[in-house]
């Protein structure tokens, strides 16, 4: 029996030179929803210069991700960042990109979470301290700014110890403003060109403080070491302890700047939807409540996350629903073939966990909140790739662990001291940016959970 490969999956028709681009700017969540529900699970489009393949199936996104992922490089769509991500782990490819993740992967090994675990404890309780007055007046707190500042001191003093607290914010607001532009123009028919704005300008501006600042940091840590139980430590000291090649100072800098980014805007989207979401749930919110108040220890510690099952289960469902890291793209080095179609070298795959999280062939009630889908026998039954937040194969999130400790000893020690309730005249929208973030803003009443 011969198999015939039809050449090209169903999808829609475009405009002549930019095919489905002004479409898919407009509203990408809910275009590539529509081609998902409309075409199936392969589906072929014109984005621009690119011709573009989404696959939606997990078993697809496992063969991208894991079985072929040799096959798949990052591709074009990593210039569009690379102003902030620069030549680090997160855009580069192939024997260099083994070489570095074989670099900085050991600084991520569980022996260093207890340290890493001390930057998120001090920085919650400071920001739990700073709510109790707003909590007393009965003001109204914005949770997409407190989780990104919150996630931001995190991440700072994580990977450079204690940072004078100026800095911490002159550091911050560089970030937000880099971030904040390249985010805005990720959409944008011409996001590749440096156009000399205002807006350029500053970006400008605030990515040379950012450079400034991890340089300094850089070099101060050539003459003498860093803190211990910093990132920065651990990079400049574990590949060699594992017998590899150091990172040097440009590595060094850009791997810095990468984590910066990564490791503050993922955690701060998906706090930000975890409150958002529980408000809308009593129930749920007063079992993790519940579970969290019995952990034992004020904040929880380490220790106590083994008693903090539900609270994780909720943790995976948000990040089910709202996926931070909602699409990534990758570009075939050789011709393939999947679901009985060739898939070219060169093209652009698409690959969105939004999407896949909410098959509706893999997900009974796609949209229904419901954490125990996270059972360990429920969670066992579901196929590979039903749930990749954090992608999955030989390039999966480096901070992913660190990610999931941080997000539960965050909500835990929250839902210890307070209870949020997003006010009710708020209308709340998913915006696809770099994250997929709630969008105007999460408006949220504080009310203290115990006396302390
Ligand atoms: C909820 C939080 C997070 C989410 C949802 C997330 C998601 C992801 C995803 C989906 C990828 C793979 C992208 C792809 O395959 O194209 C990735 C890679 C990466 N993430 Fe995260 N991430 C999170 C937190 C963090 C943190 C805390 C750090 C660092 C402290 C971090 C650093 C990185 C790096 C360096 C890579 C590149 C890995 C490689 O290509 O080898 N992420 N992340």
């Amino acid at each position: 029996m011969s198999v015939v490969t039809r050449r090209v999956p169903p999808g829609p028709t475009g405009y002549p030179l930019v095919g489905v681009f002004p479409k898919a700017r407009r509203d990408p969540l809910g275009f590539f929803g529509d081609c998902a529900r409309r075409y199936g699970d392969i589906v072929s489009m014109r984005l621009g210069a690119h011709h573009v393949y989404l696959l939606c199936h997990p078993d697809h996104v496992k063969h991208v991700l894991q079985d072929h992922a040799h096959a798949y490089a990052k591709g074009p769509p990593a210039t569009r960042v690379r102003s902030l991500f620069g030549d680090s782990l997160t855009v580069i490819d192939g024997e260099r990109w083994g070489q570095r993740r074989r670099q900085v992967q050991p600084a991520f090994h569980p022996g260093h979470h207890a340290q890493l675990a001390a930057a998120v404890h001090r920085a919650t309780a400071e920001m739990l301290e700073r709510w109790r007055p707003l909590a007393e007046g009965g003001a109204v707190v914005e949770m997409v700014s407190e989780m990104r500042r919150l996630t931001q001191t995190i991440i700072i003093r994580a990977c450079f110890g204690e940072i004078h607290p100026a800095e911490v914010e002159t550091l911050r607001q560089a970030l937000d403003v880099a971030v904040g532009h390249v985010d805005r123009r990720l959409w944008s028919a011409f996001g590749w060109l440096e156009l000399p704005t205002l807006a350029g300008i500053r970006h400008g501006r605030s990515l040379g403080a950012i450079d400034d600042f991890v340089s300094r940091k850089v070099r101060e840590a050539h003459r003498s070491m860093p803190p211990s139980g910093t990132l920065l430590a651990a990079l400049l000291t574990s590949p060699v302890a594992a017998g590899g090649k150091p990172l040097s100072e440009a590595e060094l800098h850009d791997e810095l700047k990468t984590i910066l980014v990564a490791g503050h805007t993922t955690v701060a989207s998906a706090l930000a939807w975890v409150w958002y979401v529980l408000s809308g749930q009593p129930d749920a919110r007063e079992q993790l409540e519940a579970e969290c108040r019995a952990a034992g220890s004020h904040p929880p510690g380490v220790d106590a996350l083994p008693r903090l099952g539900y609270t994780r289960r909720v943790i995976e469902e948000v990040l089910r629903l709202y996926p931070p890291t909602w699409l990534t793209a990758r570009t075939p080095v050789e011709d393939d073939t999947l679901g009985g179609y060739t898939i070219p070298a060169g093209t652009l795959v698409l690959l969105s966990p939004f999407l896949t999280h909410r098959h509706p062939d893999i997900w009974a009630a796609p949209d229904r909140f419901d954490p125990d889908r996270f059972t360990s026998e429920r969670a066992a039954a579901r196929p590979a790739f039903a749930h990749f937040p954090f992608g999955g194969g030989p390039r999966r999130c480096v901070g992913s662990a660190f990610a999931t400790i941080e997000m539960q000893l965050i909500v835990s020690a929250m839902a210890q001291r307070y209870r949020l309730t997003v006010l009710s005249s708020a209308r709340i929208v998913p915006i696809a940016g770099l994250t997929l973030r709630p969008s105007p803003s999460v408006p949220i009443q504080l009310q203290r959970a115990r006396a302390d």
